[in-house]
């Protein structure tokens, strides 16, 4: 599917993120053939810039971070549709100017009126941005030409100030033309865990208590905040990932199955999942909650958290996050669902381990079950894409000797075709008006449900532990699944 004419307004433009991802993604749709030759793209920013000053800074971030190979050519197309507007998020007049210039867009490059406005800033200036667009009246569309906006997360920082964000939106954009990025949702693995889940015979019947034991997920980084202080500070590990891209992975493997694919069905399972989740009764037992300090990392020495650039000495912000929830249901009444995120860790994966029971009997004298691992099925999210399974096989010999094998799935050696970046994905379906992808406002509400209890606690009575940079968090987290007889995997 190609998307139709249209143009996309991007607020901060020259924020890492435009700059790294989302510039590049245009750039890689337009060189997969996806985006049309009636395609704009108006960057609003403070810089004093012309339309040709944003072209070479549109080109030199291509150039540095897509994903295709670079071509003159290709980026000749995106050129004839690249504008600039210089202003502040409160400038009315600045406004009028935007407005010009995408009626001059749909004038001369065939736009068609059907703009996508993406807010890659701070909620804070969601507020002004919004209310610009509103008296500029570009929120709303005629004659069959839509309007959308993109919002980037965090969508708040607790429940109360994710509805407060929500309704300044909503007040402007109808519930239906705003695309919530989780950026996750648009990683291939990520699609997979419906595919491997749904389009299959051998895993629905066991994906269940019966059978599962327990279930991990795991977001590791190599990676510190790097410059990102400002963000980062006084937000964590529990609200910058777990709050979206945690709870996400985890709604997608424990709902239910869709009536179909569509937005509306996929968000109501993923939602009955997320409103099913119970917390433990003892925070302090079944959480866990680290900072990095300095350490190796790929044989280099890297400082602590507290020693970045633009941190208080005194930060209680956590770079690591565990945390058990239960979901009370009957397909998974008994079976916690084990997640951890955090920076500075071993090495950069993300995974979801399925753990499965132990047989329940063990027929070989020469075995002791001891030895033997629990059934698994990792779905490997990232790097190394793919799915292992973990089973008991004969070693070969004259006894009857069992050993843990593992069997790869990888989908760099089974398919040809390359996986697109999440973004391409994302602003492609966003274009299209695809919502499957983009988790609508109750989900957020539920994660935020979720994690406020935790957050309040762990700022009463749970300051962060440290832990060394490039190991696998702090000893809290081990001891919080030991005390359920568990031990954390390995990636
Ligand atoms: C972002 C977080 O949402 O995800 C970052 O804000 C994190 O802190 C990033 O580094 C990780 O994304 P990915 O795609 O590299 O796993």
């Amino acid at each position: 599917l190609i998307a139709g004419p249209c143009s996309m307004v991007m607020f901060g433009v020259t924020g890492d993120l435009a700059r790294k991802k989302l510039l590049p993604a245009i750039y890689d749709l337009t060189n997969r053939g996806l985006l049309p030759p009636s395609f704009g793209l108006v960057g609003f920013g403070r810089r004093d810039w012309s339309d040709e000053d944003f072209a070479q800074y549109v080109h030199d971030s291509v150039e540095a971070h897509a994903r295709t190979p670079f071509s003159e050519a290709v980026f000749e197309q995106l050129r004839g549709g690249l504008r600039f507007v210089t202003g502040e998020f409160d400038d009315a007049a600045a406004f009028e100017e935007l407005t010009r210039v995408v009626g001059e867009l749909d004038r001369t490059r065939g736009t068609g009126g059907n703009h996508a406005f993406y807010l890659s800033i701070p909620p804070g200036a969601f507020p002004q941005v919004c209310e610009q667009l509103a008296n500029s009246g570009l929120n709303t569309s005629r004659d069959g030409s839509w309007r959308r906006v993109v919002i980037e997360k965090p969508f708040g920082h607790d429940l109360e100030s994710a509805r407060e964000l929500n309704d300044v939106v909503e007040k402007v954009f109808r519930p239906e033309d705003v695309f919530r990025i989780d950026h996750y949702l648009g990683k291939e693995t990520v699609q997979n865990i419906l595919a491997l889940r749904f389009a299959n015979q051998m895993f629905e019947p066991i994906w269940n208590a019966n059978y599962v034991d327990h279930v991990q997920i795991t977001m590791a980084e190599d990676i510190g905040i790097g410059s990102r202080a400002g963000f980062y500070d006084g937000i964590g590990t529990a609200r910058d990932v777990v709050q979206n891209h945690l709870l996400q992975l985890l709604a997608l493997t424990a709902m239910e199955e869709p009536v179909s694919f569509e937005a509306s069905d996929l968000r109501a399972e993923k939602e009955k999942v997320l409103a099913a989740v119970t917390l433990p009764e003892e925070l302090g037992a079944h959480t866990a909650r680290g900072q990095y300090v300095g350490g190796l990392q790929g044989g280099e020495h890297v400082r602590g958290y507290l020693e970045e650039d633009g941190i208080p000495a005194d930060s209680q912000t956590e770079t690591f996050a565990a945390i058990r929830l239960d979901i009370a249901t009957r397909r998974w009444a008994g079976v916690p669902f084990y997640l951890r995120a955090g920076k500075r860790l071993g090495r950069r994966v993300t995974e979801i381990a399925v753990i499965l029971k132990r047989a329940p009997f063990l027929p070989f004298r020469s075995t002791d079950a001891a030895d033997l691992g629990q059934n698994a099925i990792v779905i490997r999210v990232q790097p190394d894409e793919g799915v292992t399974m973990r089973f008991g096989s004969k070693v070969p010999g004259t006894q009857m000797e069992v050993r843990d094998v593992t069997m790869d799935f990888a989908y760099g050696s089974s398919f040809t075709e390359e996986s697109p970046e999440a973004y391409e994905r994302l602003i492609l379906d966003m274009l299209l008006g695809d919502p499957p992808l983009f988790p609508r406002q109750r989900e957020v509400e539920l994660s935020w449900k979720i994690l406020d209890p935790i957050t309040a606690f762990w700022a009463e009575q749970l300051p962060p532990t440290p832990y060394r940079s490039g190991t696998w968090g702090p000893d809290t987290a081990h001891e919080m699944l030991a005390r359920d007889g568990r031990a954390w995997r390995r990636p």
